[in-house]
Formats: C-alpha cells, structure tokens, sequence
C-alpha cells in the first residue's frame, strides 16, 4: 500500500487521481501532531509513505513559523523516524525556497541552501529532518506548482481576467512553472524505484522553459484566449510579507541521471489544466 499524508491539496489529489493510494486527510492524519503521524505509519505498515500536505501559506508563516515548523519540520521528520524503524521508504516534497534566488544558473542539489523567510526555513528544517532519521528516502524540491484546483497563480489569473484588461505581473523573478500532476506522476515513479531499493536521496524537479510571473501570466491569458495586457514589474513594486527568491530556477539533470525521468513540460501541462477548467 502507499500511504499518501495529504487528502486536498494540489499534488496529493494528482496522486489519488493517477494512482493506487491510501490519502489521508488532516481529520484523519494532522500534521500539527508529529507523534500521531509516526503511529499512524507504525500502524499501517505501507510499503511506501509519501508526504504531500505542508503548511503552504507562505506570506502567513511569517507570523505563524511555530505552527509551520511543526508541520513541515517535526511531522516529517517523526514520519522519517517510523520508516526507518520499519524500513519503509519515504518520499517528500521541498521548494525551491530553500535557496537564497542570488545569481541567475540553474541551482543543482548541492549548492548552499539559505531560505529568505519563514516558510523556507521550516521546509529546510523538515529536509535536515528526514535525512537525520536514517531512513532511505526522496527529498522532491520543486517551484510553483498549478492545477485545476486548490489555489495557485493559474486560477489567480483566470480569477482576475473576468474583471481586468491590464495587469501588472513581477517579472523580475524567474523559475520553472510544475503541472502537480507530473510532480504526482514522478513521484510515483520514484515510489517503485525506492520499492526496488533505490539509493535516494534529493533531487529536483520542476518545468521548463524558465520564466517570470509575468511570462507564465501572458502564457495562460494566450493559452485560455484572455484579452489581458500584462506589464512587467520589479519585486520591489509587489511588497509581501514574505520575500521571495529572485532565481528560482532548478537543476533537474540529476534525476534525469539516476531515473530518466526529464523536468515537466509545463506549457503543455497549462494547456491541460485550462482544458480541464474549461474557462
Ligand atoms: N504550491 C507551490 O507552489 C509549491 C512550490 C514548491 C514546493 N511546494 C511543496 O509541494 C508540496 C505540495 O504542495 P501543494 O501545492 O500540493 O499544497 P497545497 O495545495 O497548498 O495543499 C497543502 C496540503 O497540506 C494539507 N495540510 C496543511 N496543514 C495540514 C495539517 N496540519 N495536517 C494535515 N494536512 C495539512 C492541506 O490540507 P487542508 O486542505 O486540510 O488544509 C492540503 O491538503 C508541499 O510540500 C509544498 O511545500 C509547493
């Protein structure tokens, strides 16, 4: 069985839609309590775990880091700890926010981590987390996730182009747009490799070609026929609470490596999305 923690969320409902998955929602797994989820997996005994819910109110977590801690970081890292006991493998999903956004190459998965805020913070605790309790396991970093529902920058824009002609996007941060349902379908993947006692480890996975906020916003206003003229602007114009890295973009050469398994095309998966959202 592959026990999935999360239920609604954009990735963990790719998950039951592609695959033969036991989800469990926050009524019935929470991840504010880090023990319960470790007994949970002593009690099922699944023949893999994947963690798909996380604290991801990003602008929230500046103001709510203990909670966020506690369910990106503790949660985690006791689900670590019952799979190592049991010899289950583990698989998670981090962010891209773990690096700083300085410069403009690729990052890989071994250049220095150092989170700009609060969400970040907790979800490279919960990475040192996972890879203290010795179970074999996969960290999944991945950027800007969209699908047709729960909340993302897709519906965002669909959202605002019912009642606007002009927007103004920041375009001065870059990365690589993921359809969740290919960061399900990888994840997959990796559950039967790590099932055939693959290595692991962290790897990153995220579409491509890279763009702005203000690109991905052109190409989903084109892709669903919106007549939306969007400007460009600089971060510095759209303060949030939480400061988001510049250089987003992610190295996903590593897993094309050790599994074949090349980064999402995420123009194609939009045009997926918007189908399935029939704007
Ligand atoms: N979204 C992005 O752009 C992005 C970018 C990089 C990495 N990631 C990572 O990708 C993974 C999946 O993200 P996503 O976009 O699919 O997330 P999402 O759509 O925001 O869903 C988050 C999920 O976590 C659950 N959750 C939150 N707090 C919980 C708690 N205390 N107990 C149990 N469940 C709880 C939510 O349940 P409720 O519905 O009950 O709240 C929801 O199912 C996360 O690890 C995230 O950090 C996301």
């Amino acid at each position: 069985m592959i026990l999935v923690f999360g239920k609604t969320g954009q990735v963990a409902t790719e998950l039951q839609r592609q695959g033969d998955v036991t989800a469990l929602g926050r009524d019935q797994a929470d991840l504010s309590d880090p023990q319960s989820c470790a007994a949970i997996i002593a009690d099922l005994k699944p023949s893999v775990v994947i963690n798909a819910a996380a604290y991801t109110a990003v602008d929230k977590a500046e103001e709510e880091e203990a909670m966020a801690q506690r369910i990106n970081a503790a949660s985690p890292g006791a689900m670590a700890g019952a799979c190592a006991h049991l010899d289950i493998p583990f698989l998670h999903v981090s962010t891209d926010y773990v690096f700083d956004g300085s410069g403009t190459r690729a990052w890989t998965e071994s250049d220095p981590v150092s989170p700009q805020n609060a969400y970040g913070r907790t979800k490279l605790a919960g990475e040192q987390a996972i890879r203290a309790a010795g179970a074999r396991h996969i960290i999944l970093r991945t950027a800007w996730v969209f699908s047709a529902h729960g909340a993302n920058f897709v519906k965002t824009m669909l959202r605002l182009s019912e009642t606007r002609d002009a927007l103004t996007v920041v375009d001065d941060q870059i990365g690589g747009p993921t359809p969740a349902a290919d960061i399900a379908a990888t994840l997959l993947t990796l559950a039967d490799h790590m099932r055939d006692r693959a290595k692991g480890g962290t790897y990153h996975y995220a579409g491509e070609p890279h763009t702005s906020w203000a690109g991905f916003a052109r190409a989903i206003f084109a892709q669903a026929g919106r007549d939306v003229a969007v400007a460009g602007i600089p971060s510095s114009d759209y303060p949030t609470p939480a400061t988001r890295p510049l250089n987003s973009r992610l190295d996903c050469a590593k897993l094309a490596t050790d599994f074949g398994i090349r980064p999402a095309d995420w123009q194609s998966g939009l045009n997926t999305v918007i189908k399935e959202l029939n704007p």
